[in-house]
């Protein structure tokens, strides 16, 4: 009741919901996660002992000591009355810890118990009976990998500074000493006190500005639906907002919030699409927010929030399917989580067949099927490269770290499953299974042998005939492609083939060929069918005719370029430069890199590049980069 009163007190400011009625669905949902959790071999948490409910923040963001600074008080629900508190902790300074029942808090004995260099360290806490609250107070620090603070020079505006986070997969422990482990959820509330020239945003359903104090601007916001620690993001920068519709939005500095509102005008048909298949979207707002260019991953799922690369506003709408894949993830993800990292592909591969759906749904047959190539070709040739275990959808990720084992497997070969499933039992009893699938298990998080028991006793079961043709234990126990994986055969990718056959047999000239009416995925396929390594002479030929090497198309320009590099096409250096320095998408960065460093030729201008950009890419990226270039 407090809390409704400060709501309605409070001034409201860009994009704010109300708790809904789906706040009720949660309390059943917080009864079903109290089942035991598989072990994560990624957390030293013990939830079966004490687990976390919820969290209440309170920070302070100094750009100067680029440091977030405050307490962290978290509820705890106590299974094993003798057991401490243990919490994940990375890279943190715990200045001062204690425990307590409401609000009587006193100093807790504590230690913080040495881990490991992927994992981090416990910090446990003893507890006396009764106590139900743990209080840290805490400052993050330079070493931690899950912000990055960002100089004006890095930002659009180039006057002021910017912060985020990204937690996924296990770096919310280097901001948030918490049961880092996507088996635990909770509910979170926050209060932040930002420099005066910025905003705050969060992964949370509400948002308030409260009366600034002399030095800050102070935000409030609410998540009141239980989600897994990786999901909980912050952003603090010069943010404006434009809505795309009655429950959508997107922040980005006031230099792009046109170009990206433009570019995400679909935004509010994809829910509708994707609540038209699957159940209601259950998080009351979609905003997204375009993050500055060093932003490590094309997008991010921040419940109520999603973070997303600059390097998707292609002016066209053409790399849209991103915003389409972290919205699915608001029912395969967010909703429904993964247990463990081995179940990653619960989340992923189920968001890709979303993503594919609500694209077909929104845009047409014809690119939904032009996206499943593309994918699928990706498929195929990074699968070509990998050891068998991590060909294997339940992957097996002990004594790994979770960022380096993510490959295109749990996503692509995923989706390819239960597009074999769909084709198989009918779109319309496979649709119906999906959305039985989310509604059982919304606000929980499951593992693959869950998803295996309800795929046989609600679909396989009840059609036994059909059943015998899907070998469910080689689509997710073992390595490789099955040879049943359903593609898609577009006819625009056809004709491409055709005309590229013709020219290389010296049969047409590529003058004559239709491209002024090819999409961004026509031009990706063209590409693609090119080959490892072409002789520069014909590079320079396609240039000239196509001027790739000017691409103002992220993804066109990043496959064009690798291809320079396998081919050594000089002509293209100064924009292989360009690019790899104006933005840090792992995604682009890695296979650029990569063919790089193997070609002895090329090896000193990818040193040499990199040691220009590294400053600017976030710690995700810059520890690949250097395993990659074996950068000390
Ligand atoms: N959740 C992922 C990003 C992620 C995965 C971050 C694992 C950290 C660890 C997100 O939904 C994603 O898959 N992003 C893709 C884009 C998508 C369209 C395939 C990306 O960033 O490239
Ligand atoms: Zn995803």
């Amino acid at each position: 009741m407090k809390k409704r009163i400060l709501v309605l007190a409070a001034v409201l400011v860009g994009a704010s919901c109300a708790v809904g009625p789906n706040a009720a669905r949660d309390v059943s949902a917080t009864e079903r996660n109290i089942k035991i959790m598989p072990h994560d071999e990624h957390s030293h948490a013990r939830p079966d002992e004490v687990r976390v409910d919820h969290l209440d923040l309170d920070w302070t963001v100094d750009f100067d000591a680029q440091r977030l600074e405050g307490t962290a008080t978290w509820t705890l629900t106590r299974r094993d009355p003798t057991a401490p508190l243990r919490l994940d902790v990375k890279s943190l300074d715990i200045e001062e810890v204690e425990a307590g029942q409401g609000e009587v808090f006193r100093a807790a004995p504590h230690e913080i118990v040495p881990g490991d260099p992927v994992l981090g360290d416990t910090l446990q806490v003893e507890l006396s009976p009764g106590d139900d609250r743990v209080r840290i107070r805490y400052a993050t620090t330079e070493a931690g990998t899950g912000l990055q603070w960002l100089e004006p020079s890095q930002t659009r505006g180039g006057k002021l500074p910017f912060l985020f986070s990204q937690s996924q997969a296990i770096h919310a422990r280097t901001w948030i000493p918490c049961q880092d482990t996507p088996g635990v959820r909770v509910t979170y509330s926050a209060v932040v006190r930002t420099p005066k020239s910025l905003r705050a945003v969060m992964s949370a359903s509400q948002t308030r500005e409260l009366e600034p104090t002399a030095d800050h601007r102070v935000f409030a916001f609410e998540m009141p639906y239980r989600i897994p620690s990786y999901l909980i993001a912050l952003a603090v920068g010069d943010l404006e907002f434009r809505s795309l519709g009655p429950r959508s939005g997107v922040y980005a500095e006031p230099e792009v919030v046109e170009a990206a509102a433009a570019e995400f005008r679909d935004t509010e048909s994809m829910i509708d699409a994707i609540e038209g298949l699957y159940g209601p979207y259950r998080w009351g707002r979609y905003d997204l927010l375009v993050l500055p260019p060093s932003f490590p991953f094309g997008g991010m799922e921040n419940p109520c929030l999603t973070f997303a690369t600059p390097t998707i506003l292609s002016g066209d709408r053409s790399l849209v399917s991103l915003v389409a894949h972290e919205l699915a993830h608001s029912w395969s993800g967010n909703l429904v989580t993964n247990a463990t990292w081995r179940d990653f592909w619960l989340n992923e591969g189920f968001t890709v067949y979303l993503e594919q759906r609500a694209m077909e749904k929104v845009y047409g047959v014809e690119r939904k099927k032009m996206e499943v190539m593309l994918g699928m070709q990706e498929l195929r040739e990074e699968m070509a490269e990998l050891p068998p275990k991590d060909q294997i959808l339940h992957v097996d990720l002990k004594g790994r770290d979770p960022d380096e084992g993510f490959t295109g497997v749990p996503y692509e070969k995923g989706a390819a499953f239960l597009r074999l499933l769909e084709q198989t039992f009918g779109r319309d009893r496979f649709d119906g299974f999906l959305e039985a699938w989310f509604n059982e298990h919304a606000f929980t998080s499951v593992t693959t042998e869950d998803f295996v028991a309800f795929l046989e006793q609600r679909l396989l079961q009840a059609d036994p005939e059909a059943a015998k043709a899907v070998d469910v234990h080689a689509w997710i126990e073992e390595p490789g492609l099955p040879a049943d994986a359903p593609d898609a055969r577009s006819d625009a990718f056809a004709r491409i083939d055709a005309l590229v056959a013709d020219w290389k047999a010296g049969r047409s000239s590529m003058d004559s060929w239709p491209v002024a009416g090819w999409v961004t995925h026509e031009w990706l396929h063209f590409i693609r069918i090119l080959g490892e390594a072409e002789k520069p002479e014909t590079l320079a030929e396609i240039d000239q005719r196509f001027h790739l090497t000017e691409s103002g198309n992220s993804e066109i320009l990043a496959a064009w370029l690798e291809l320079c590099v396998h081919s050594r096409y000089e002509k293209a250096w100064p924009a292989l430069r360009g690019f790899l320095l104006r933005q840090g998408r792992r995604k682009f960065l890695k296979p650029l890199y990569e063919a790089m460093a193997k070609d002895p030729a090329l090896r000193p201008m990818a040193l040499d590049i990199y040691r220009e950009a590294r400053p600017g890419y976030h710690a995700i990226s810059r520890d690949s980069m250097d395993k990659i270039l074996d950068w000390k």
